[in-house]
């Protein structure tokens, strides 16, 4: 396994609200902390994570800004990647745009499949070619910030599906240099984000499942994310019994009645003991190493909360079968 640092693309995917957006800000932050020049794009329309990294941050757009030291941010908007491809291609910039303010051509365009998924991974392997004055790479790791999963899928088959439909010219070209791209295991790297509950766990092991037998992208662990840390410290793993056992009448200074102690105690050492269950069910359904990042009781936002998951991120010994 290559370390997370040393990636060139790692594409965060998982259900919607697993923690996507933090575990791509977070590695981002780890990363450039450490020296690498990051690109963290954000597939979509919406934008989460200037705001994340830094609350009350402005957006940063299609043409993206520096966050930090070493850290750009862009968002990729699909038509912003057509408009600029098609500029490029047929060098018509401003008569494209034109063309794009046109609602019926907006209409056509929200009804047809695959273009979106197809040109967003074109503006990602674009920026994965850039060059510095100095013919290095512009960017040394690139994460991307994929769309929730099911349509994540779709979105990595599709480079795949235009180049089986379509048999020569620019087009099939282009996807078949996506396509090189994100299977390639010395390049990409898919890094499916999970909760450990039931649900999530089950959708987790479908999704790497498909991945490994239909899309073929390259995927070596799996992130278990906002996982309630051990609540009690070593040799008070009973607390909780502990607490419900003392004499209901008995009142601690300063304190809430015991019973209610021993609710709060038994509640957290449950989500305790049921994440750790579905992160082991996850580890054996999808026959990977995980790495698990701990629940933050006071939220995951700003720097430092995101160098705390950063770091459990790309620690090593973190990832074990
Ligand atoms: N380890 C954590 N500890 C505490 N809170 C967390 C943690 N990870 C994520 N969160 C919080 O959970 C919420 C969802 O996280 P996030 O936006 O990263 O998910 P997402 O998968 O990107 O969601 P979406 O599918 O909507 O894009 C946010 O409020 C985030 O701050
Ligand atoms: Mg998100």
């Amino acid at each position: 396994m290559l370390p997370l640092l040393d990636r060139r693309l790692v594409i965060v995917t998982g259900k919607g609200g697993t923690g996507k957006t933090t575990v791509a800000a977070a590695l981002a932050i780890v990363a450039a902390a450490a020296g690498r020049r990051v690109l963290v794009a954000e597939v979509g329309l919406d934008e989460h994570l200037p705001a994340i990294v830094a609350p009350g941050a402005r957006p940063v757009g299609y043409d993206g800004r520096d966050l930090a030291k070493g850290l750009r941010a862009m968002r990729i908007d699909p038509y912003e990647a057509l408009a600029e491809y098609l500029g490029l291609q047929i060098g018509l910039r401003g008569v494209v745009r034109r063309v794009f303010e046109n609602r019926a051509f907006r209409q056509l365009m929200d009804a047809s499949p695959g273009w979106r998924e197809l040109i967003t991974l074109g503006k990602v392997w674009h920026l994965e070619q850039m060059q510095d004055e100095q013919g290095r790479n512009r960017f040394d790791l690139i994460i991307v910030d994929a769309p929730a999963t099911g349509h994540g899928l779709t979105f990595l088959d599709v480079p795949r599906v235009v180049g089986s439909a379509v048999r020569a010219g620019p087009l099939r070209r282009h996807a078949g240099w996506v396509e090189q791209m994100i299977r390639d295991p010395d390049r990409t790297l898919l890094l499916p984000v999970a909760l450990a509950e039931e649900l999530p766990a089950r959708e987790t092991a479908e999704l790497v499942q498909r991945l490994r037998e239909d899309v073929g992208v390259p995927v070596d662990r799996v992130v278990v994310n906002a996982v309630a840390p051990a609540p009690f410290p070593p040799g008070a793993g009973d607390l909780d019994e502990r607490l419900a056992r003392l004499p209901a009448h008995l009142r601690i200074p300063g304190a809430p009645p015991v019973a209610v102690l021993a609710a709060c105690a038994a509640h957290w050492r449950g989500r305790h003991e049921l994440n750790a269950r579905w992160t082991q069910v996850i580890a054996e359904s999808t026959e990977l190493p995980i790495v698990t990042l701990p629940r933050l009781a006071h939220g995951a936002r700003g720097r430092d909360a995101l160098s705390v998951l950063g770091h459990a991120l790309v620690r090593e010994g973190a990832v074990a079968p």
